[in-house]
């Protein structure tokens, strides 16, 4: 096949507008990026990542062994639920150059493809109502025919990452994603559960977007607002915890690892804490049971010279894989075993004395304890026992909450 490509265009730090930045080359079952020359010489310019400066002349990126695209773009092509969508309207699979193509303005981060090299990929605006929109993502979810004229709202749908059907939203003239339920699901409504999360996340101190839950075709929707957009057309430029370790889609499955992303933190972050507030984010997806922490749900925001914890998303606890507690990336020296001891097992490399580790347990699972029964009530779902033992199993294995539950209303297996 003869190598085709694309423009790639990137919104600089406070800068409103896009910037000509590289070219992708696709040459039929991969692509490569290299900087363009203007951009090489812009002294604005920033480098697409930590470790791949402006001054890597005429090299190009290539993309990790058997993945499509390098990291840095992937992290920001669209996801399973937009695959499904785009064979779902074309009738056809489209390979992940055509996919990332798809969705121009919708995509996660800073970067923007197009053919030209002169004009950056314009975006033609337009606008549905929630209802239409929810309606539409259910009409498809469930394989129904859609309706010709909503084909439009997919045109910003499908550009998002992640495997759950979704959607942008526009609410009062700022990007929302709506996350929606999906005819797949079982037990308690996936909207709901992330709702739960994320107040959790939030009374926990953790950094997260605006959420709210709100019904819209008789089920619930999660709309959390974006963390990439800024006022003023300004977008903030990130990569996913698998670009910053390097791994390929495949090691991303066994190679993701708290402690070296707190590494890299050490190395580039923004602020001194930045490593020990990674430990938080570390210790409530363990403390809740969210073990689905895989490292395309982590984003960094990168300028050039720093890193920095986006908010965290996508925290659900998951009941089903509560058992075996095993989380998607390594936790510590016990390798993916979502239990304290694992957390606390390096605090160094978190920059945290084993003390100062301990005493930020202790205060997170307080947290918990105390606030987890009213806000599985704020999101109207049920208190089951499946529930409690996502969130409760952790505790209950640390020494120092070990008896916690003396006195507890619910029933003696409570212990937060
Ligand atoms: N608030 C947000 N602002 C900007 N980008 C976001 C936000 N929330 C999520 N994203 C981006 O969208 C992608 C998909 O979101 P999310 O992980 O919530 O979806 P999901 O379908 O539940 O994912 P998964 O496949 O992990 O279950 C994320 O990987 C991230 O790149
Ligand atoms: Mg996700």
């Amino acid at each position: 096949m003869k190598a085709v490509g694309s423009y790639v265009w990137i919104w600089l730090p406070g800068d409103g507008n896009p910037t000509l930045c590289g070219f992708l080359r696709w040459q039929g079952r991969a692509a490569d990026f290299a900087y363009v020359k203007s951009y090489q010489t812009n002294p604005s310019a920033i480098s697409v990542l930590p470790d791949w400066s402006l001054t890597k002349g005429s090299d190009s990126l290539y993309p990790a062994q058997d993945d499509a695209l390098p990291g840095f773009i992937a992290d920001v092509a669209p996801g399973r639920w937009a695959e499904f969508v785009l064979e779902r309207l074309n009738g056809a699979k489209a390979n992940a150059y055509e996919q990332l193509l798809q969705g121009v303005h919708a995509r996660t981060g800073a970067l923007e493809f197009g053919p030209s090299h002169r004009e950056p990929p314009s975006d033609d605006g337009s606008a549905f109502d929630f209802e239409t929109i929810a309606s539409a993502v259910a009409d498809l979810d469930a394989e129904r025919p859609v309706d010709p004229r909503l084909r439009a709202v997919f045109r910003h749908g499908p550009s998002l990452g992640g495997r759950r059907p979704k959607a942008t939203i526009a609410i009062d003239g700022e990007p929302w994603i709506g996350k929606f339920c999906s005819v797949q699901d079982r037990g308690p409504e996936p909207p709901r559960m992330e709702a739960f999360g994320l107040t959790l996340a939030r009374d926990c101190g953790l950094d997260v977007p605006d959420f709210k839950l709100v019904e819209a075709v008789g089920k619930p929707v999660l709309l959390v607002k974006r963390f990439d957009r800024q006022s003023g057309g300004r977008r903030h430029h990130v990569l996913s915890a698998r670009t910053l370790l390097n791994l390929s889609e495949r090691q991303s499955l066994t190679d993701g690892s708290y402690v070296s992303v707190a590494q890299q933190l050490r190395r580039h972050g923004l602020r001194p804490d930045e490593a020990s507030r990674w430990f938080d984010r570390m210790l409530f997806n363990v403390a809740i049971g969210n073990t689905d922490d895989h490292p395309l749900n982590h984003l960094f925001g990168w300028d050039g010279r720093h890193l920095s914890l986006m908010p965290a998303f996508d925290l659900e606890p998951q009941l089903s894989a509560a058992e075996d507690r095993l989380h998607e990336m390594v936790i510590g020296r016990a390798g993916k075993e979502g239990s304290l001891e694992n957390v606390l097992s390096q605090h160094a490399e978190f920059g945290l004395r084993r003390d100062q580790a301990e005493e930020r347990v202790q205060r997170m699972l307080a947290v918990i304890r105390s606030n987890w029964r009213q806000a599985l009530e704020m999101v109207d779902l049920p208190d089951t026992s499946s529930v409690r033992y996502a969130l409760m199993a952790s505790a209950r294995e640390h020494p120092a909450t070990r008896g916690d539950n003396e006195g507890e209303d619910q029933g003696a297996s409570m212990s937060m």
